[in-house]
């Protein structure tokens, strides 16, 4: 396994993500995590990631000595290789000659590193982004790739097994990045690659026999990727004593309550309490137009209904969860100051404590992609594997501006499955991060046959991105659009105008509210 200390660069996770489909367990640290949980981790090399601080600066981030009195193998990337550097005797200076973006480096020398990848001669795409730069090298180094702007762009200790880039390798515009990475987790660190989800999967299976031994497990479903694989997992682990609630608040796509019921109580024979509480939730959000407003009346609304399922089932001592790693990683902030919150997002969060209940979180080593090849080897179809995400308050806050009726969630849901429809019969599903219909708070006026009609307008979004952070809108073909805006009016009593949002994130949000 491979330790990765985070210096806070917005792409240390995929560091790790590049590591892991090398077959290689990692895990990512604050820099300054303290020594004896470093130690106990057990790594076999190190990699020091970027990060936005200078090293000439004092009190700036430093690697902690553990990492180089260790004797085990490091890599510094960025800033990594710049605080490598700095603490091993070179020197390091403020650059005139800043390097963002795409640059080019020349291979001069031979290096572990660029086996079966780079050749010496060659030029080699990698992606930069630096202001302080290394001027003089430590004792033993050699430069092995370098460029005008980047003297020092990848230098090497073999002896050591000191190793360091001046770019990114984890990002795509490296383009044989990865394979410098897998090169060291396997040539220079001797990890073996043998950490598959097939290998996961057993593991965790014993994890959670071991924590839970004969105790009764209660997990929510919402319909997602995440609730479904953590509920097939226990399952194979500890069979009957696993049910699942489901508290459906009716504001679910098209088909979704049904399909929940059908694959987990039918199909996988998991004892499933299905709780329909739409009255409850639309009584309660009648009148309702803020957004977070609606969020938080849902949120609450869910842990009441949650817990009082749940307590149904007697003796349970455990609620599982699908936390993934992206939430339990600690982050490495230099702003400290507070951030501001665009918009709450709900979860069950205190629900454990207020039913004095302990975690089973069998997914929280996992990025979302190896929860999706994970959910593909427990044999989950296709069509829920590879879902896009869907937000907790559902179709709640895709009807902005007012108030929240049936019969308009009819209609939004009608409208949303004509264009999920065309989305995939087009075979752009996969290519798209979400996509979805709003149901506009306005009236306009068409004209359908000899008719005058006064009905709603529509809003689709599609938009792509890798995380949710950032997004951009999805650029579809004007005959796509065209089609599914005439189907949408044809089929979807109620809709006669149907609009495109070509916003980015930012300025915009994926969501309308
Ligand atoms: P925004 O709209 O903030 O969305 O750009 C980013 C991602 O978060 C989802 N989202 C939510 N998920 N509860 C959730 O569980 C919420 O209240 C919520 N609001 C937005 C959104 O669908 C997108 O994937």
């Amino acid at each position: 396994r491979i330790l990765i200390l985070d210096f806070g660069s917005q792409v240390t996770q995929l560091i790790a993500r590049r590591v892991r489909e090398a077959g290689v367990y990692c895990e990512i640290m604050p820099f300054n995590t303290p020594v004896d949980k470093i130690e106990a981790f057990g790594a076999k090399a190190f990699i020091l990631s970027g990060g936005p601080a200078s090293v000439i600066g004092e009190a700036t981030p430093r690697a902690p000595e553990f990492v180089f009195e260790s004797g085990l193998p490091v890599l510094g990337i960025c800033y990594g290789q710049q605080t490598l550097c700095h603490q091993l005797g070179g020197r390091v200076e403020t650059s005139d000659h800043r390097e963002f973006g795409r640059a080019y480096v020349n291979v001069t020398d031979n290096c572990i590193l660029f086996d079966g990848v780079w050749e010496v001669g060659a030029s080699e795409q990698v992606w930069m982004s630096h202001g302080d730069r290394v001027i003089e090298l430590p004792d033993g180094f050699r430069v092995v790739a370098s460029s005008e702007g980047a003297p020092f762009a990848v230098i090497a200790d073999d002896e050591r097994r000191y190793y360091a880039t001046m770019f990114h390798p984890e990002v795509v515009h490296t383009p044989h990045g990865a394979a410098l990475l897998s090169n060291f987790v396997h040539k220079v660190a001797g990890c073996a690659g043998d950490w598959t989800m097939g290998a996961f999967k057993e593991q965790a299976i014993r994890q959670i026999r071991d924590q839970v031994g004969d105790g009764k497990v209660i997990c929510g479903l919402s319909g997602g990727v995440d609730s479904s694989v953590a509920a097939v997992l226990i399952h194979e682990a500890i069979g009957e004593q696993l049910t699942c609630v489901f508290v459906d608040h009716g504001l679910l796509r098209q088909g979704e309550a049904e399909e929940v019921v059908r694959l987990f109580g039918d199909h996988y024979n998991i004892p499933l309490i299905h709780k329909d509480a739409s009255d409850l939730f639309l009584g309660e959000l009648a009148g309702q137009t803020d957004p977070e407003a609606k969020r938080k009346t849902i949120g609450k609304l869910f842990i009441d209904v949650f817990q009082e399922e749940a307590n149904k089932i007697e003796g349970a001592q455990f609620l599982a969860q699908g936390t993934l790693y992206p939430d339990v990683i600690e982050s490495v902030s230099f702003t400290g100051g507070p951030s501001v919150t665009i918009k709450s997002h709900h979860n069950v969060g205190g629900l454990p404590e207020r039913m004095n209940l302990k975690l089973v979180e069998p997914l929280r080593e996992l990025f979302k992609d190896e929860v999706r090849e994970l959910g593909r080897e427990l044999g989950l179809p296709e069509s829920l594997v590879g879902r896009h995400p869907f937000p907790g308050p559902g179709l709640a806050i895709r009807i902005p501006g007012s108030d929240i009726t049936r019969e308009k969630l009819d209609i939004l849901r009608k409208a949303d499955a004509v264009y999920l429809e065309e989305i995939r019969n087009a075979g752009l599903y996969d290519a798209i991060w979400q996509a979805f219909a709003v149901l506009l708070p306005v009236r306009t006026v068409g004209v359908m046959g000899d008719y005058r009609t006064y009905d709603y307008a529509c809003a689709l979004r599609a938009v792509t991105s890798t995380d949710g952070m950032t997004a951009d809108y999805y650029h579809f073909d004007h005959e796509f659009l065209s089609r599914v805006s005439t189907r949408i009016i044809n089929e979807v009593r109620g809709i006669n105008r149907v609009t495109y949002d070509i916003t980015s994130k930012p300025p915009g949000t994926i969501e309308w509210e």
